[in-house]
């Protein structure tokens, strides 16, 4: 079976590139790396080209969510084990990949939320050039969350076709998954809902310090807090969730229990309700999650594969 290496990057639609850069840059904490030939920025929180790339769209949403695997041959067997399950795999041409800064790409959408997934093993480097924190001491882009209508199959389909494993459960509500063998509690979530959505994307903090700080930065600088700050009783981990220009939820989180590859313990199940989501009881404003539409790529749109150029 195919290994992950981790979550690489998410790319967005927004419909403002300045704005967002503005906000991912001054008030996140991300690093603008390099604004590409169309104009889409890349930015990161790591020793990676990018970890976020934003394009400017008239229709903001989630673009793409890209997956580094341990190896290019991971790659050829993911590839492989999508295709005897009826995906299409999309390579990605040489020009649009050399764009992206990235070693040889693949695609495929997946049919339970139309997200587009991209599977790499190799990102450029920025000649060595080290990633120093900002306003916030970012450790890793953590995890993206997602919803479907389809949830039970969909779950089937990441768990056995995709080789993510379940951490943690909410009862018919949410499951908390790693890509494996990654540790990290959860770099994937899918959540039980009527439409196909993004939900949100998190970035993991160092400190308690970077939540609280963050907090008041955003207040002063009038970014909507949606929910926080709170404590995760599946995760244990403590977050605050504002959203972003174009109204993406996006969370800071700080503290994430890690799995071990070879015994690692059962998932739990929690009982629905809102205790299972804060133990600290913030209160949820509605727009939590509530704007995210999901890009569906044209080659998946129209069946076509691309061929490598
Ligand atoms: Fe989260």
């Amino acid at each position: 079976m195919h290994r992950f290496a981790k979550l690489g990057y998410i790319a967005l639609n927004v419909s403002d590139t300045e704005r967002s850069r503005n906000f991912y840059e001054t008030l996140w904490g991300l690093e603008h790396t390099e604004t590409g030939a169309s104009g889409e920025m890349f930015f990161r929180c790591s020793d990676d080209h990018h970890n976020l790339v934003i394009y400017k769209s008239a229709t903001p949403g989630l673009k793409r969510i890209g997956w580094e695997m341990e190896s290019e041959a991971d790659l050829d067997k993911i590839a492989s084990v999508l295709e005897k399950n009826g995906q299409k795999v999309r390579e990605v041409p040489a020009a649009e990949r050399t764009a992206l800064r990235q070693g040889r790409s693949i695609r495929f959408s997946d049919p339970f939320t139309g997200v587009t997934h991209e599977y790499y093993a190799d990102q450029y480097r920025l000649g060595g050039r080290a990633w120093k924190p900002t306003v916030a001491k970012i450790q890793r882009l953590g995890h993206i969350v997602l919803k479907t209508p389809r949830y039970q199959e969909a779950l089937a389909f990441y768990m056995d076709v995709l080789n993510y494993r379940v951490s943690d459960q909410v009862e018919n509500y949410i499951s908390f998954m790693r890509c494996f063998p990654n540790p990290f509690h959860h770099s994937f979530g899918l959540a039980n809902s009527k439409e196909a959505q993004f939900h949100h994307m998190n970035f993991m903090v160092t400190e308690v310090d970077d939540i609280g700080k963050g907090l008041w930065r955003f207040r002063k600088n009038d970014v909507t807090v949606v929910r926080g700050p709170g404590r995760h009783p599946p995760s244990g981990s403590m977050f605050l969730y504002v959203l972003d220009p174009d109204g993406f939820t996006v969370e800071y989180s700080f503290g994430m229990e890690e799995f071990p590859e070879v015994e690692p313990r059962r998932h739990r199940v929690l009982p629905p309700g809102p205790e299972s989501g804060d133990f600290w009881g913030a209160p949820t404003d509605p727009r939590m999650g509530a704007f995210g539409p999901i890009e569906v790529e044209q080659a998946a749109a129209t069946g076509k594969v691309l061929q490598t150029a």
